[in-house]
């Protein structure tokens, strides 16, 4: 019988301080996030100096608290997994320090994890069913990327966004409409009570780049909407724009990840990242993905958005396949998919 492997993930990447201790890639043992977003919403957005200050305070207690529900101590697990990139530079490299200072005291091995293929791999956790290869559509704040899952660790992109991410979208037009910081899960709530037809803003297509996406005109779109209202004296119903933004949002990704199904032959569609928990999209690609057969997988939606668990889960594939990294392991801030 194989041994157990026991890992303790640990992500920093952006505004949430999180570590996770995961078993097998599948078993979470515990999943200890501390989340920033009250101390960013005064400001209307992640304020990097603040993440960093608050991940470099919180780092500790968080790990400690992972260990604890999880019944284990340093010496019971097999690597300690971090995510190096991308992300912000100085909110990663807290992450990073500490899981390298843990490695060395504990001697144990180091697994530097891509932030995304921890996105990706938070599928494995709730659907234990789930192998490659699968379809993913990954849509986070920083990124927008059509994904074929070919084996653990392996990944071929299909399409990607020429300007703002998905999430990026979600949060500028939330600002716009006053709903404030975070815009995605604010957009989700106040689209409830809208009507998603009110408005007819643009669904963009790339000529050439059918899998690619574009997500700033349908933002100059809702501005440009809300000026014409305010200068017309019209009044703007909130729920309306935000329910008729996320339907073009929604439409353009489950079309697009249904053209990327039909032409690969692939049948296994997942969803990934922080958008992936918008009770529209997950609502609009399950019923796709019903009429055409496909089985459907995504995370629950804590695990859509970061978290170390997810992290863990990627770093046991990658401790599989033999990945470690030194004790001068860095951060990449800018770190493609597929780039070690
Ligand atoms: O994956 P994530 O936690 O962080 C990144 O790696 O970027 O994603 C955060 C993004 C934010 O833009 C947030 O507004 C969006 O995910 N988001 C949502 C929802 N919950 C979070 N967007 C739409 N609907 C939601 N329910
Ligand atoms: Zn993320």
């Amino acid at each position: 019988m194989n041994k157990d492997v026991t890992i303790l993930a640990i992500e920093s990447s952006c505004d949430e301080t999180a570590a996770a201790v995961v078993r097998n890639g599948r078993e979470v043992l515990s999943n200890i996030i501390y989340s920033q977003i009250d101390l960013h919403t005064v400001f209307g957005g992640v304020v990097p100096e603040i993440a960093s200050r608050k991940h470099i305070e919180k780092i500790n207690p968080v790990i400690e608290a992972a260990l604890k529900e999880a019944g284990i101590g340093f010496a019971d697990m097999d690597a300690v997994a971090v995510t190096y990139g991308p992300g912000l530079v100085g909110a990663l490299l807290v992450g990073v320090a500490e899981a390298k200072a843990i490695a060395y005291a504990a001697k144990k091995p180091l697994v530097p994890v891509h932030h995304i293929e921890g996105h990706i791999s938070a599928n494995y956790i709730d659907n234990p069913d789930l192998v490659p290869p699968f379809l993913c559509m990954v849509v986070s704040g920083g990124h927008t990327h059509l994904v074929v899952v070919e084996d653990y660790g392996k990944y071929k992109i299909l399409g990607r966004t020429h300007d703002d991410a998905a999430g990026e979208a979600f949060d500028k037009v939330a600002r716009a409409i006053g709903l404030g910081y975070p815009g995605g899960p604010k957009i989700d709530r106040a689209a409830k009570e809208g009507n998603a037809d009110a408005i007819a803003f643009p669904r963009a297509h790339i000529k050439d780049a059918p899998l690619d996406f574009s997500f700033s005109g349908l933002k100059s779109a809702v501005l440009n909407y809300l000026n014409g209202c305010r200068m017309k004296g019209i009044e703007i119903n909130t729920a309306d724009v935000a329910a008729s933004f996320q339907k073009s949002v929604v439409d353009v990704i489950v079309d697009h990840t249904m053209q990327a199904a039909r032409m690969t032959g692939i049948k296994k569609v997942a969803l990934a990242g922080g958008v992936a928990s918008n009770s529209a999209l997950r609502a609009a690609m399950q019923e796709a993905c019903r009429r055409r057969n496909y089985t459907f997988y995504r995370p629950t939606p804590l695990l859509c958005t970061d978290n170390a668990a997810m992290i863990g889960s990627a770093a046991y594939y990658d401790y599989m396949n033999g990945k470690r990294a030194d004790l001068d392991l860095n951060a990449v801030p800018g770190l493609k998919l597929g780039q070690y």
